[in-house]
C-alpha cells in the first residue's frame, strides 16, 4: 500500500485536563512519520500492542516510525475481538512487558480498534502502577470515540467494560489511511459512534452527517476527516468538563444501555458494539418519546438514518422466554445503574441529553416493540 505524505499543518484537537492534557492529531500518513509520536519520550522501550490482524497491516509502518525515538520496538499481537477483551487476554500483555524486562518508562502503543485501546491502556494503568501509553487507533470507532477520554477496561462475562479504569494517554493519533483497509461492517458500527454526537450535543452536526452518510460509508477523505475531528472536539469538550463520569460524560453513552445488553446478552462479538450501540439509540430514542423528550418524528429520523448508515434499528432477542426481563436483568450491570436502579441517557430535545430512570413497565413495553 502506497503511504501519503503527512500534510503540513495536521489538525490537533487539545483534551483539556491540565497536567493529564494531550492532543489528538487527525490527518493522512501519521502512522509512518515519527514526528507523530513526538508526545512520547524518547530514548525508552515501547511495546507495539496489536492483534493478529492489525499486526501485518500496519505493524512494520508503526515500528518503523518509532525505531528513531526508542531503544527498542517491541511488538506483540493479541487474539483478535470483543471476546478476547479479558483477564486472559490481558495477561498476555503484563507477560510480554515482564519477558522484555519493561521499566516504568517503557511506552506502550494501543494499534487497533477499541479492544485492543481499551486492554492496552488498562495494562498500562496496572503495570507497575502506570506507565505511559500512546493511543493509535485503527477503527473509526476507535479514532471517533474509545481512544479519547482515557476509559479503558476489559469486560466480564455478567458485564460489558466493567473492570477498568480511568487512564489518560500521552496522545492519540488518527492516521485517517488506515480506514481504507476496514471491512464495511466496522466502518458502519464506527458510523454508530459518530450519529450518537448529533443528539445528545450537536444537531447542526447531525444534519451534516444525514447529507454525508454516503460519502462517509464511500471511504470520502474529506468528509471521514470532518466526522472524526468534530466527533473528537464534542467528545475532548465533554471529557474535559467531566474527566470521571460524575455526571455530564455519561451522556456519551447515549444507546449504550440497551446496545451493551445486546451484546453482553448475545455473547460477547455475536454483534459488534457500534450494532448494539445503534439499535440501542432507536430504543433510547423511544423511551424518551415515551417520556416527552421528543417526538414520533425525531425518532423516525433517528433510525432512518442509522439504517443508511447500514446498521441495525431493531434490537436483538437475547432471551427467547422472557427477553424484556433478560434486558433488564443485563442493565442493571451497567456503570450507571444506582443502587439497581437502571439510568438511562434520554434526549430531552434534539441535541440535548438527560440521564434518568424511567418505570420498568414501560422500559419492557420499549423493549417489546422495538425487538426483532
Ligand atoms: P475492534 O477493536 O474489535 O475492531 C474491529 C475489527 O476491525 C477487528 O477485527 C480489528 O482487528 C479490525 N481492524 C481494526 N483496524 C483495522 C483496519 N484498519 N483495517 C482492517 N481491519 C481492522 O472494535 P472497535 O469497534 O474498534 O471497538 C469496539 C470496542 O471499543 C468495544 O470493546 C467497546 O466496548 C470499546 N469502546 C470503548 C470506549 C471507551 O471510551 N473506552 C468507547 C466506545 C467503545
Ligand atoms: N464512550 C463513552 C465515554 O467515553 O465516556
Amino acid at each position: 500500500m502506497q503511504h501519503t505524505p503527512r500534510q503540513a499543518g495536521t489538525p490537533c484537537v487539545p483534551i483539556d485536563l491540565g497536567e493529564r492534557s494531550y492532543p489528538i492529531l487527525i490527518g493522512s500518513g501519521l502512522l509512518a512519520d515519527p514526528s507523530a509520536f513526538d508526545a512520547a519520550p524518547a530514548g525508552t522501550d515501547a511495546l507495539v500492542v496489536t492483534n493478529t490482524t492489525v499486526a501485518p497491516l500496519y505493524g512494520e509502518r508503526l515500528a518503523a516510525a518509532l525505531a528513531p525515538r526508542h531503544r527498542r520496538v517491541h511488538q506483540l499481537a493479541l487474539p483478535d475481538g470483543e471476546q478476547h477483551k479479558d483477564w486472559a487476554t490481558l495477561n498476555l500483555i503484563f507477560d510480554a512487558l515482564l519477558t522484555h524486562g519493561a521499566d516504568r518508562k517503557t511506552v506502550l502503543y494501543a494499534l487497533g480498534g477499541g479492544v485492543v485501546g481499551d486492554m492496552t491502556g488498562f495494562a498500562a494503568a496496572c503495570y507497575m502502577r502506570g506507565v505511559p501509553f500512546v493511543q493509535v487507533p485503527t477503527t473509526l470507532l476507535a479514532q471517533v470515540d474509545s481512544s479519547v477520554g482515557g476509559k479503558t477496561a476489559i469486560n466480564h462475562p455478567l458485564g460489558k467494560n466493567m473492570i477498568g479504569a480511568f487512564y489518560q494517554p500521552l496522545a492519540v493519533v488518527c492516521d485517517l489511511d488506515v480506514l481504507k483497509t476496514l471491512p464495511a461492517r466496522e466502518l458502519s458500527a464506527g458510523l454508530a459512534e459518530v450519529i450518537k454526537y448529533g443528539p445528545i450535543a450537536d444537531m447542526a452536526f447531525f444534519d451534516w452527517i444525514e447529507s454525508h452518510i454516503d460519502a462517509l460509508r464511500a471511504l470520502d477523505a474529506d468528509a471521514l476527516a470532518h466526522a472524526v475531528r468534530r466527533s473528537c472536539e464534542i467528545k475532548a469538550a465533554v471529557v474535559g468538563q467531566d474527566e470521571r463520569e460524575a455526571g455530564l460524560r455519561a451522556i456519551l453513552n447515549f444507546g449504550h444501555t440497551f446496545g451493551h445488553a445486546i451484546e453482553a446478552g448475545l455473547g460477547y462479538g455475536a454483534w459488534l458494539h457500534g450494532e448494539g450501540v445503534a439499535a440501542g439509540m432507536v430504543m433510547a430514542a423511544h423511551l424518551s418519546c415515551e417520556l416527552g423528550g421528543v417526538d414520533a418524528a425525531f425518532v423516525q429520523r433517528l433510525a432512518t438514518l442509522i439504517e443508511r448508515a447500514g446498521l441495525p434499528v431493531r434490537g436483538a432477542v437475547i432471551d427467547a422466554h422472557d427477553n424484556a426481563g433478560r434486558y433488564l436483568e443485563l442493565m442493571r450491570v451497567d456503570k450507571k445503574a444506582e443502587a439497581g436502579e437502571i439510568r438511562f441517557v434520554l434526549i430531552d430535545g434534539p441535541g440535548r441529553a438527560v440521564v434518568r430512570a424511567a418505570p420498568d413497565a414501560l422500559v419492557r413495553a420499549v423493549i417489546d416493540r422495538c425487538c426483532a
